[in-house]
């Protein structure tokens, strides 16, 4: 049996039960900000299942349905009674008023957007604490609304369409607001569910990033004894920050391999010699094999045809260069918290294997055991904790990079020629997004090399040359994303610095396609 981290600590959980909300994943990160651990649970989640997990508290998130439709979600109605403080928000909030004998109107016009919420003057708020304004705006998204509270709950603020904005039994241990405290337009709302986890929940301050390092590191001690543990780097956030966590508890039992392809951005395999071998002093094989990709791309155009190929030669050469570690029995993955959820396997039970591999793919027949210390975090949180091991802000601020890596990012036949201006010139678009300060702010900032050539004049001479397209997109998780606004100037300088300083260029072009419909990555 895997050692779990209840055995290893004495942290709390707030549950946040998911009732098909956009937000449920927000409300999580929320409480996590208030340094209290927190965890999605599916709202078919029972009573007896909730109290296996001891929770300190539960959040009732919002959700798409109306109380009123046939098979819409409900919780289980004993977990009302268990004592464990409870914070209903907008659907969850209506849900409490509909279990526990109040009432749910049908909405006539529903509020969507900022609305102003006044707190009922006769009333006394547990939940809106003295010190918040009598008028506060907050940002509501419903139909229905809650007409009437149940026995012994108090309705403590109205807006114009909710005459019981919040709804509270303090004996009861519950509370139920009809906005979202969780999104930044409400301005009061992260300092309510702070009064509701540290004041009425009880919840201590204590989850923070070093508290996850001690934890982590007794579960990987324990998970691992004294076996062997290998860990395939691929110059990503993940992999490198899992690398450090697990190095810091194991130290030389870990191996970790670097499968350079060829086609990684420029610098890229000496900073992650650098940083993991000379300065973490972990063991690292690297293997140099970028011929051996150029030569499997040869004469192949076709993109998945290309990814199938980058995916296998990978494993390949992954395998073969750890076949030498014989009494390997666990292999390191950066798995995250948002990959279990979104495969369903949040309850610990199913290690998955993510589907977008940062290291390209590894062999399915793989018979190591799996050690993912990252699988609880959120990917802000990831970077935190790198930073708190000690990686370099280059490495824990790094943008997403596909597994296979700038092979995507050239259109058509992949050649150690194009790699070479592509990686020229997608060093000028990086280092000049962070000289403007945008690192941070930009999802991902790059330069794709497209397959076609076209005439430009430079100096008194006639160029035929490739031209660059760049690619710079804000986002909060890839799946969609917008193109970024970047100032003219900025553009400017990146397009001249990359014509006069990468030999085989003569014109930028800026990509202005969101995803939908485009995809981020070229191929
Ligand atoms: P798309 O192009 O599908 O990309 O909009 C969404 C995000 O995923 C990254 N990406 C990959 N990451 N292996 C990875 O680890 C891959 O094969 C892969 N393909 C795309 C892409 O950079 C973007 O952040």
């Amino acid at each position: 049996m895997a050692t779990t981290i209840s055995e290893v600590t004495t942290r709390r959980t707030v549950l946040v039960v998911d009732f098909g909300a956009q937000y449920a994943q927000l409300i999580a990160r929320r409480v996590r900000e208030h340094k209290v651990y927190s965890e999605i649970v599916p709202h078919t989640i029972t009573a007896e299942q909730i109290a296996a997990k001891n929770p300190a508290a539960i959040i009732l998130s919002g959700g798409p349905k109306s109380v009123h439709v046939e098979g819409a979600p409900r919780l289980d109605p004993k977990v009302y009674e268990s004592g464990v403080p409870i914070l209903g928000i907008c659907y969850g909030a209506q849900l409490i008023a509909h279990q526990l004998g109040g009432e749910v109107g049908r909405g006539s016009r529903g509020e969507y957007g900022r609305a102003q919420m006044t707190r009922i003057a006769s009333s006394q708020s547990t939940l809106l604490t003295a010190d918040l304004p009598d008028v506060q705006e907050v940002w509501m998204s419903h139909f229905d609304a809650i007409s009437q509270v149940p026995a012994g709950f108090t309705a403590t603020a109205s807006t114009p369409e909710a005459p019981v904005a919040v709804l509270e039994n303090a004996e009861r241990k519950i509370w139920g607001v009809q906005y979202h405290p969780e999104v930044v337009h409400s301005p009061f709302g992260a300092q309510v569910l702070e009064n509701f986890l540290h004041n009425l929940a009880g919840c201590d301050a204590s989850w923070t990033m070093g508290s996850v390092i001690d934890e982590q590191i007794a579960v990987i001690r324990a998970q691992v004894g004294d076996k062997r543990v290998i860990c395939g780097l691929s110059g990503g956030v993940d992999s490198a920050v899992a690398a450090a966590l697990v190095h810091r508890a194991i130290g030389a039992q870990l191996t970790c391999v670097y499968v350079d392809t060829g086609l990684m951005r420029k610098g890229e395999s000496d900073q992650v010699v650098e940083t993991f071998k000379r300065n973490m002093g972990i063991e690292l094989i690297h293997v140099d094999s970028g011929a051996k990709f150029f030569d499997g791309l040869k004469g192949t155009t076709e993109p998945e045809a290309k990814r199938k190929i980058i995916g296998e030669l990978f494993v390949r050469v992954f395998e073969q260069h750890t076949g030498g570690v014989t009494d390997a029995e666990f292999l390191v993955q950066g798995t995250l918290y948002p990959d279990l959820i979104e495969s369903g396997g949040t309850d610990g039970t199913a290690s998955v294997i993510k589907s977008h591999h940062n290291v390209g793919g590894l062999p399915a027949d793989m018979t190591l055991k799996l050690v993912e210390p990252l699988r609880e975090l959120f990917k802000d949180e990831v970077r935190r904790l790198g930073s708190e091991l000690g990686l370099p802000d280059e490495i824990v601020w790094r943008q997403p990079f596909p597994g296979p890596g700038l092979g995507v990012r050239i259109i058509g036949e992949v050649t150690p020629d194009k790699v070479a201006i592509l990686q020229e010139a997608d060093a000028i678009v990086r280092e000049e997004i962070r000289l403007a300060g945008l690192e941070r702010e930009i999802w991902q900032a790059f330069a794709v090399l497209p397959d076609i050539r076209s005439v430009g004049v430079m100096g008194d001479e006639r160029t035929y040359a490739y031209p660059i397209i760049i690619r710079a997109v804000t986002s909060d998780d890839a799946m969609t994303a917008d193109w970024a606004r970047l100032p003219f100037d900025l553009l400017e300088r990146m397009s001249s610095r990359i014509i006069s300083e990468v030999d085989g260029v003569n014109r930028v072009a800026y990509d202005i396609t969101s995803k939908p419909p485009g995809t981020i990555e070229w191929e």
